[in-house]
């Protein structure tokens, strides 16, 4: 807080006195980074009590994207939500939205700031803030994360800024803030290389609207990511031999096109490997999320340079960025969701876009966030958004899990979240498919022959002879039939052993 500063400040349970049963509330925090810590603990503590008293109490809850132990897992903990969106990840809260405790909207990350501005899942009663300073005429100065924070101390009734003195407060040189105006008045967003600059390094508040401040100085929980298991490297393997043919064939120019790689352990081992091969040259990134191993390959020069909305990365990792500001302030840009995520920058800079499914079936449509269609696993996240307006975009799994009892290829998915038309390459660690310019039956076939697990390979070639020839060819009584087993049986093909 700055000197001659308006505010109070709070204890978290004073902060949290205003919110009421049914509230929503918007959180900062996209991932555990930047996200809102001690207020969401308080409400929990609050919730418990009128529990206690045999009081309802449930808020509905917006962040930025997922955020596991700081949000998420303290107010499922205390059933304390009965409305969540735009995404999330949390095991106990998966549990809740998954026996309809909780209802829960996947959204496009970035629609998530003009829905809120317009109001299409109701009016934003609080917002919950992390940052490191606020000014006396209302500029708040964020943490780790930019995410939706703009768009809800903007449009929130009531605001809580969390001051957390663990972050660094030179953050905000790395901040690129803006919030687009409503439609039709737009011009276009003039980014044109991941480091372009369009904003400010402060959102801004209303004082008036502000309740207090609440202090402290808790880091992010980020958990580490497990190193690259052998399945992993094999997959990043075929991705860095694919784009290492699309710069020989001349579709990907000398200088490399900026990257986007998704959640998981999956993309991280891939982004690892396009680090370390020597012949792929230094690029930029233009992605959701900054993870652990983005800063080596920073500090090795191989990364020139990252456009984000969030720094999630684990606690010594960020110490380590902290440390080294001068450096890596220039490389990085933290923008909000609505511009990390942005349609129209990732058509115009041509993003090469790599998320990681659950299931593809046959045709190149990929499921990556709804077990049987029915569980949520997490969400799409930015997925889609990147994925449809790529360059290239591929998709990434092992060709199976569960030792073998689940196959990533299946005949139809029974919940598509990026379709055929949209997603170009699919990659297992049996090898790539690169569907480009296929019809739809050298798709099946490729998919098969190229990604699919071979102890399922029999199956999936037997189901598309005995399918309705058409454009498509499906068998509408067994196009599921593998994921019936699954709930059934607990695997898709009973007595299969895969060694
Ligand atoms: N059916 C049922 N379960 C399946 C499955 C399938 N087809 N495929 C995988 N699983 C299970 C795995 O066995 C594993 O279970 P376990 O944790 O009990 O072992 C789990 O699902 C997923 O494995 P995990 O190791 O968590 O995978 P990951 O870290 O590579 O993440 C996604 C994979 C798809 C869950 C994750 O990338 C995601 O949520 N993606 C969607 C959002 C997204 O893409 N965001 C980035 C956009 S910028």
């Amino acid at each position: 807080m700055s000197r001659g500063n308006p505010f109070r400040t709070l204890t978290p349970q004073e902060a949290v006195e205003e919110i009421f049963d049914g509230a929503t509330v918007g959180f900062s925090g996209f991932t555990n980074a930047g996200a809102a810590k001690v207020v969401p603990r308080a409400i929990a503590e609050k919730a418990n009590r009128l529990h206690g008293e045999r009081k309802p109490f449930a808020i509905r809850v917006f962040t930025g994207a997922s955020s596991g132990s700081s949000i998420d897992e303290p107010l499922a903990e205390a059933h304390a939500m009965s409305y969540r969106a735009p995404y999330q990840s949390g095991p106990r809260l998966r549990k809740q939205i998954n026996s309809q405790e909780v209802e829960y909207v996947d959204m496009h990350l970035s629609h998530l700031p003009q829905t809120v501005m317009a109001g299409f899942q109701g009016k934003l009663d609080f917002a919950v803030v992390e940052a490191t300073e606020i000014t006396a005429d209302g500029r708040v100065y964020l943490t780790s994360s930019v995410g939706a924070s703009p768009s809800y101390l903007r449009y929130a009734d009531r605001v809580i800024i969390e001051i957390n003195r663990y972050h660094s407060p030179r953050l905000r040189e790395m901040c690129d803030i803006l919030i687009v105006p409503p439609p039709p008045n737009r011009n276009p967003i003039p980014i044109h290389q991941p480091l372009t600059r369009v904003g400010y390094p402060y959102a801004v508040v209303d004082p008036r609207k502000v309740i207090g401040i609440v202090e402290n100085e808790e880091a992010d929980h980020v958990p580490a990511f497990a190193t690259a298991d052998g399945r992993s490297r094999k997959i990043a393997e075929h991705v860095v031999h694919f784009l290492l043919n699309e710069m020989r064939a001349g579709r990907i120019p000398d200088e490399f096109l900026p990257l986007q790689a998704g959640v998981g352990n999956v993309a991280n081992g891939v982004m690892a490997a396009l680090g370390d091969n020597p012949h792929i040259p230094p690029f930029h990134m233009y992605t959701e999320v900054f993870q652990d191993s983005l800063v080596d390959l920073m500090e090795e020069g191989k990364l020139l340079g990252a456009s984000t909305t969030s720094l999630t990365v684990t606690s010594p990792v960020l110490e380590r960025i902290f440390e080294n500001m001068d450096f890596f302030i220039p490389r990085i840009v933290l923008r909000p969701q609505e511009l990390s995520n942005n349609p129209g920058a990732i058509r115009r800079m041509g993003v090469i876009s790599m998320n990681t499914a659950l299931e593809v079936d046959i045709y190149g449509n990929v499921n990556s966030s709804h077990l049987y269609g029915m569980d949520i696993m997490n969400g799409i996240g930015g997925s889609a958004e990147f994925t449809r307006n790529a360059f290239l975009s591929l998709f990434m799994c092992p060709s199976v899990a569960k030792g073998g009892k689940i196959s990533a290829v299946v005949p139809m998915c029974p919940h598509i979240d990026n379709n055929e038309h949209s997603v170009q390459v699919i990659v297992t660690e049996n090898g790539l498919a690169d569907l480009r310019g296929l019809g739809p039956m050298q798709r099946a076939h490729t998919i098969i022959e190229k990604c699919a697990h071979p102890a399922y390979h029999d199956y999936l070639y037997r189901y598309l002879e005995r399918s309705r020839i058409g454009h498509i060819r499906h068998d509408l009584r067994t196009a599921f039939e593998l994921h019936r087993n699954l709930l059934k049986h607990g695997a898709m093909l009973p007595g299969l052993n895969i060694s």
